[in-house]
């Protein structure tokens, strides 16, 4: 997930695209660019200009500013009497700014980008915007490109150079390719060929007065000016300008000029759209009208959740390359070693169940924390196994550390592009949640469990200990749990009403079993977080040997029901607390009507298979934890005592 704005029209862009950046720049904050279109008079002052200009070391990555400030199209072959401007810088988008202060460029179009890698570290050089061979093609992207791997193969053969390790650069190149016609056409060309998901948009030198974009599964806004129109990732980023909008739509494109706007369906049809007016704070904006950035993340979850399998479910098919393991490998491990805090560490404990029960590999799984400290046994054949999303829990690298030094391989999950711990790992993967601004983990925690699923399918298959059928059924389940999830964001409210009663209760305690217990883990965590109320996640089966004791009238128990493995046991559980006069919230599965006698309040899921429960159990703890802390006016996205990642011990 990244931010992207460009403007064309009457007033000077650099500043526009500068401040519309810093609204974006909750969508990712790695590095930025821009790029603007300058007549060919004006490039050769500012040549002078520079030329004249003492060599300012840049203090971040030992760059003087004119490489960090580049004309490009100066190729041989480029003709084009206006020429573009880029400027680019690792880090925030202050960095950026201050790149470029003092420097007033009279260009009146321009893109800019606030990146939050997928591929590729958060360098200068992976920085955005990308260009073509010679310099006469930009372009800004937020998404992912799934099969960018073979379209750059193919663009090298053709003779196209690349510079960086983005999946982006293959699409100024495509553009090159597609270049005889016109520069909207090239872009319709370009759609058809790329899979993924993807807001692009471009400026040619050639079409010095227009801008042209695209959407596949990414935001992309229009946002209508007096003085010029803008493109962006979303509304805030130009709400100081408009207030009239057009949503873009998957498969449109568009050209942009100073006094007018075209949209196209996917057959480059010309359509009509009306703007609408918003009313919207640019707070409430960034927020996509949420309230809190918690609620936002939680609905992000089906999103999430399809970007986090693209390119790994493919065609009922599970790729897994960046793991970097043969199936020999996979075959002789004796033994997984997973180590995490926190919500990591409750995804880990759902994925020990996952890889035990459909790859027969035996998975230890302990917090970070207790690990680094333990004088731990390093055994061969073990594979070693680090989940955090941040990348930088401290916790974590100390016990990556730890477990290198005594010669373990290293795989990482986790959500952020260049972190430490993807610095420091053998390999890693990615979950693509996009940034996550509230403290509480909310769309990284399911993203990682897809990754989990997805892992331990991929094991069984290669150790053989799933069966076909078994394997196929739940593929194809897994497209469905998005749409699953989805359902229940569509019952939020039912959530609200029950957490309106419950938010007096001062004990909660989570039931669950099986897939159903690090999801009560992990519900309890959420609520203790956020709302301050002292919460337990139990096994179910456990209660009796203590915790019982504390169940009386004043206690909330939440317990974790799906038609699953353990359905009967966790009934006589549930059971068990309502005879000790517990009011009792229970999650279950739709058509459950049996469950209604033992409970006070039912949320229904949907059905699902019984190892796939978790994901979906999740989402309505998650809603309420959310609504109980905001009964008590709890500031969720940021809980006192807690920060969004604990880099110190
Ligand atoms: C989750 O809601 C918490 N804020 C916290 O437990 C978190 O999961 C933990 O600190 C681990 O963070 P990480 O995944 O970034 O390593
Ligand atoms: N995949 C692109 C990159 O890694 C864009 C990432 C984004 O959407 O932020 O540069």
């Amino acid at each position: 997930m990244c931010g992207i704005i460009a403007y064309v029209g009457d007033k000077y862009c650099k500043d526009i695209i500068i401040n519309g950046l810093k609204r974006l720049e909750y969508r990712g904050y790695d590095s930025a660019g821009i790029a603007i279109l300058i007549q060919n008079e004006k490039v050769i002052d500012k040549e002078q200009q520079d030329k004249e200009k003492e060599k300012n070391q840049n203090k971040d990555n030992n760059k003087n500013k004119d490489e960090l400030i580049e004309l490009i199209g100066n190729e041989p072959g480029n003709s084009s009497a206006v020429k573009i401007l880029t400027a680019k810088q690792a880090g925030k988008i202050k960095d950026l700014e201050e790149l470029l202060q003092g420097q007033n460029f009279d260009s009146h179009i321009g893109i800019g980008h606030t990146r939050w890698a997928t591929h590729g570290a958060p360098t200068q050089i992976n920085a955005h915007p990308h260009s073509d061979c010679i310099g006469k093609i930009v372009v800004v992207h937020n998404g992912i490109i799934e099969n960018y791997a073979e379209l750059k193969e193919e663009l090298i053969q053709k003779g196209h150079k690349f510079i960086s390790e983005t999946d982006t650069e293959v699409l100024p190149h495509l553009l090159e390719e597609y270049k005889d016609g016109d520069f909207l056409l090239a872009m319709q060309k370009l759609i058809k060929r790329i899979k993924g998901s993807g807001a692009i948009v471009a400026l040619n030198s050639d079409f010095p007065d227009e801008i042209v974009a695209a959407r596949i599964a990414s935001p992309l806004i229009i946002g209508i000016g007096k003085d010029g129109n803008f493109v962006a990732s979303d509304m805030p980023a130009v709400l100081e300008h408009t207030r009239n909008f057009i949503i873009v739509n998957d498969f449109e494109t568009i050209r942009l000029k100073k006094d007018s706007i075209e949209i196209f369906d996917i057959d480059g049809k010309l359509i009509q759209r009306d703007p609408f007016k918003v009313n919207w704070s640019i707070t409430s904006a960034e927020k996509s009208g949420y309230e809190d950035f918690m609620l936002k993340e939680i609905f992000e979850q089906p999103f999430g959740i399809k970007e986090t399998m693209r390119g790994r479910l493919i065609d009922g098919n599970l790729q897994f390359e960046e793991l970097n393991m043969t199936e020999e490998q996979i075959k002789n491990l004796n033994k997984i070693q997973i180590i995490a805090c926190g919500t990591s560490s409750h995804a880990a404990l759902l994925g020990k169940q996952l890889i035990e029960r459909w790859a027969r590999i035996p998975v230890e799984v302990e917090v970070s924390s207790e690990y680094r400290y333990k004088d731990p046994i390093v055994e061969k054949n073990c594979l070693f196994i680090a989940i955090t999303q941040s990348g930088e829990t401290i916790d974590t690298l100390a016990a990556i550390r730890e477990a290198k030094s005594k010669g373990a391989k290293i795989v990482a999950i986790t959500n952020v592009v260049g972190s430490t711990v993807a610095r420091e790992s053998d390999s890693v993967i990615y979950t693509h949640a996009g940034p996550e601004v509230g403290v509480c983990a909310t769309k990284t925690f399911t993203a990682q469990i897809i990754v989990m699923y997805l892992m331990a399918l991929y094991f069984g298959k290669i150790t053989g200990h799933i069966d076909k059928e078994k394997y196929a059924k739940i593929i194809e389940e897994l497209e469905f749990i998005p749409n699953k999830i989805q359902l229940i964001l569509n019952d939020a409210d039912k959530i609200k009403k029950i957490a309106d009663h419950l938010y007096k209760y001062r004990t909660f305690l989570f039931l669950g079993r099986l897939s159903g217990l690090p999801i009560a883990l992990e519900g309890a965590l959420k609520l203790k977080e956020i709302s301050y109320i002292h919460a337990e996640g139990y096994a179910g089966g456990e209660m009796k040997h203590g915790p019982i004791a504390l169940t009386d009238t004043n206690t909330t128990v939440v317990g974790i029901v799906p038609k699953d493995f353990v359905y009967e046991k966790m009934l006589s559980n549930i059971e068990e607390v309502k005879a000790r006069n517990a009011t009792i919230l229970t999650i279950a599965t739709e058509g459950d009507d049996e469950i209604q006698k033992y409970s006070n309040y039912v949320f229904y899921i949907p059905s699902t298979i019984e190892e796939l429960y978790g994901i979906l159990t999740i989402i309505p703890l998650q809603l309420l934890a959310y609504y109980i802390a905001k009964n008590l006016g709890r500031n969720v996205d940021q809980p006192r005592n807690l920060a969004k990642s604990v880099t110190v011990e």
